[in-house]
């Protein structure tokens, strides 16, 4: 059955025939048979140069082979116990050692799962019920994050959760800062770059800001470093610009292809969890051994081989090829990037609604016929990995060009 056929059938039984919306796009998503390296083959016999990467965790490409080696090695010995296993010990233990702020760290499945049981640990820490979030930020697919600046983004949540998250623009101190005063502040919860409303740094002193805000107002100060982390650097955002915050999760990369999430944080926090203190959160596959040794195979990757270096400067020059070729608005930092169809600047949320959205959408298929994929949807990034080659790149510029000298 080729992909029209398969997306027919799984509309049949699964919403939308798509297990995450952004999956599905016009007219029909291709399905997947394999990938190896950074690139995918579909179904159809196409194959495509993967810019999407599975929406982040493949920082090495598809089916390393220092990820495939020792997942087959644990394999071997079973899949799922549910009983406490070395791997764990040694992924924590090396996050820890990298990680600024990470003292201690428990395992989740998802970066949801991480986020939301962070925030139940902020507001146990602090006895506070409020938190605040930023506009184009996303930390899952939790009643609790899901709002911005103009709408609630879902049917079914609780008008009670409304009034416990309040929503501010990203980049914006002034707005953080009144709210802070006028309200009682468990945590403050932010993407250090923003991700999810495509790819959007910080302004100068915006993260210094949150952390000073923080610490004058007993609010504890949160990163979601579930992109970030081990993207900008071995020691995530955090490290990058020299802020530590009091809380961190992580999630894709550290999982190395398998599902994962993390929250880690100061010992004074992080002993408030469940054994040791009463904060619950458990989950039946957390710290999975198989999750735990491909993550481990993946930081020690990222440790030897200077992966961030290289990906960083493929994306560095795939950036100025897009701002080159399309006179557009394109923002990257690291090995995440993303181009906006607007010649203004892209600080905010609103600032990414302004641009044209249906041009993203052309600029997506267009690229897609010419076997380049990048994410269907302009809030998410392209990524870059180390199994991006040289050859790889000199054909992505070249694709980039033909697709703007044809683009109306
Ligand atoms: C910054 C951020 N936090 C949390 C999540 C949720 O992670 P998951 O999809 O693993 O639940 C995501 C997912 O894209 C994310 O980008």
């Amino acid at each position: 059955m080729n992909s029209k056929d398969l997306y027919e059938d799984a509309k049949r039984l699964i919403p939308g025939g798509v297990n995450s919306p952004v999956r599905a796009f016009d007219p029909y998503p291709f399905f997947i048979s394999e990938g190896e390296g950074s690139r995918i083959t579909d179904v159809d016999g196409n194959e495509y140069l993967d810019y999407c990467l599975g929406y982040g965790p493949l920082i090495l490409g598809h089916a390393s082979p220092a990820v495939m080696t020792a997942i087959l090695e644990q394999l071997k010995k079973g899949t799922h116990f549910g009983i406490p296993n070395k791997a764990e010990i040694k992924l924590a233990e090396k996050i820890v050692s990298l990680v600024p702020c990470a003292e201690m760290i428990r395992f989740t499945n998802s970066g949801t799962e991480a986020t939301s049981s962070a925030i139940r640990l902020a507001r146990a820490y602090t006895n506070r019920e409020k938190i605040l979030i930023f506009d184009g930020c996303y930390h899952g697919a939790h009643d609790h994050f899901l709002f911005d600046l103009h709408k609630v983004k879902s049917p079914g949540i609780p008008e009670s959760i409304r009034e416990t998250t309040l929503v501010a623009p990203f980049n914006d101190l002034e707005r953080v800062k009144s709210l802070s005063e006028e309200n009682e502040l468990a945590t403050i919860i932010v993407e250090p770059v923003m991700g999810n409303a495509g790819c959007i740094p910080p302004e100068d002193g915006f993260l210094e800001g949150l952390r000073d805000i923080c610490n004058d107002n007993d609010t504890l100060l949160f990163f979601d470093e579930v992109i970030t982390g081990f993207r900008l650097s071995l020691g995530g955002a955090q490290e990058y610009f020299n802020v530590t915050p009091d809380l961190v999760t992580l999630g894709k990369i550290i999982g190395g292809g398998f599902p994962i999430g993390a929250f880690a944080g100061k010992k004074d926090i992080m002993k408030l969890v469940k054994p040791e203190g009463k904060v619950f959160h458990a989950g039946t596959f957390s710290g999975h051994p198989i999750t735990m040794t491909a993550g481990l195979a993946t930081l020690k990757e990222l440790e030897n081989q200077k992966v961030i270096d290289k990906t960083t400067k493929y994306a560095e020059e795939l950036a100025e090829t897009l701002r080159e070729e399309s006179g557009k608005t394109v923002n990257q930092i690291a090995s995440m990037l993303q181009i906006f169809f607007t010649e203004s600047e892209v600080h905010t949320a609103d600032d990414v609604r302004a641009a044209d959205k249906k041009a993203y959408k052309r600029f997506h298929q267009a690229l897609l016929k010419k076997g380049v994929f990048i994410p269907p949807a302009r809030s998410e990034c392209w990524f870059v990995s180390s199994a991006h080659s040289k050859e790889d790149l000199k054909m992505t510029k070249e694709v980039l060009k033909e697709t703007f000298n044809e683009f109306e």
